[in-house]
């Protein structure tokens, strides 16, 4: 008899955990932690925040129970971040562009030309102890970066080919939420029409703007080549997503908690960063053979030459990245050295 009992508290938690209803006591007892992103379920960043919550549920699950919401459907960027800085959601991951407005350290992304290999990149990045001390100035904002993901290599996309700085003449492209995006495609002589992520590919499709600037996902996980037939490797910036928690909810942890959460975000990263790059390999091809999208090899300098001023405009317009600007040139020399 109490072998049946048991076995029937067992059924009516089991189905209480898969949130059927009864044995309400334990379902309550389990935080919900909500991750927001922008991508679909089977971009690099989402199977990445699949590694997050697995870890997170292996080492804490009796406390916590990690639910990821992709796609934009929590909102966009933007929203997502107001809802994690309330405290309305825990974590979003979201490009530096967006934090602009909230730490203007992160404009120096934004800058063209700021890297210059993708070694340097990885390495500043990649450096947790330098880019803590980062992440922590969206503390007074209330939220904080816990690491980085990979969104590769941006670079301009249309209806029409683009092959010099000439062709985005008169052009009207869709940039991110962030002054600085808009200043740096209104420098390479085109006309900028911020907009959220999720608009792009209707605006395209509409001829709102004649085309956008990503990586190359942006063709295939979001659909754009659909829409936009050339892609031009221009290259002007490598800008990295973040993934974003709660400053609250982050300090209400326990030591050995927030220890968890921060390896959980450590190891997200790292399997987002060898989907990404399988991924993008797999969007070229797809986005050639499949979707007709012609990938153009430009002369990269001609571009570089075209916003040559934006760096040092940047600088003298905001003082609070000269810091780290100087930290990255300083990583750029070593790859440019190891070259020669
Ligand atoms: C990339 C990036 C996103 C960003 C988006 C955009 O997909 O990973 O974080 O929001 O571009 O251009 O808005």
């Amino acid at each position: 008899m109490r072998g049946l009992k048991k076995a029937f508290i067992l059924a009516l938690c089991v189905t209480a955990v898969l949130g059927l209803g009864g044995c309400s006591s334990i379902k309550s007892e389990k935080r919900i932690v909500r991750i927001s992103h922008a991508q679909s379920e089977t971009h690099p960043e989402h199977l990445g925040l699949l590694k997050f919550k697995e870890y997170v549920e292996e080492n804490l699950g009796d406390k916590y129970e990690v639910q990821i919401f992709p796609n934009e459907i929590l909102g966009s960027a933007q929203k997502a971040i107001e809802l994690t800085q309330t405290g309305a959601i825990d974590f979003v991951v979201a490009g530096t562009a967006n934090l602009e407005t909230f730490a203007d350290v992160y404009e120096v992304f934004s800058m063209p030309y700021l890297f210059t290999s993708e070694e340097a990149y990885h390495e500043v990045m990649g450096d947790t102890d330098y880019m803590n001390q980062v992440y922590a100035s969206t503390d007074e904002a209330g939220f904080r970066v816990l690491t980085w993901y990979n969104a590769g290599t941006r670079s301009f996309y249309a209806k029409k080919p683009i092959h010099t700085p000439e062709d985005l003449k008169g052009l009207k492209i869709r940039v991110q939420q962030s002054p600085a995006s808009v200043n740096m495609v209104k420098a390479f002589g085109a006309a900028a029409s911020p907009m959220s992520f999720g608009e792009v590919y209707t605006a395209i499709q509409q001829g709102v703007i004649d085309g956008a600037e990503n990586n190359e996902l942006a063709l295939t996980n979001n659909k754009h080549g659909e829409v936009a037939k050339y892609y031009s490797y221009n290259k002007h910036q490598m800008v990295p997503d973040m993934l974003i928690g709660n400053l609250k909810f982050l300090n209400g942890l326990s030591s050995e908690e927030r220890e968890v959460f921060e390896q959980a975000a450590l190891l997200s990263t790292e399997v987002e960063m060898e989907e990404w790059d399988k991924q993008v390999e797999e969007a070229k091809d797809i986005a050639q053979n499949q979707m007709g999208v012609e990938f153009i090899d430009v002369d990269v300098q001609a571009f570089k030459d075209k916003v040559s001023n934006v760096q040092q405009d940047m600088l003298d317009d905001n003082p609070d990245i000269q810091e780290l600007y100087d930290h990255i040139q300083k990583i750029n020399e070593k790859y440019a050295k190891e070259e020669e």
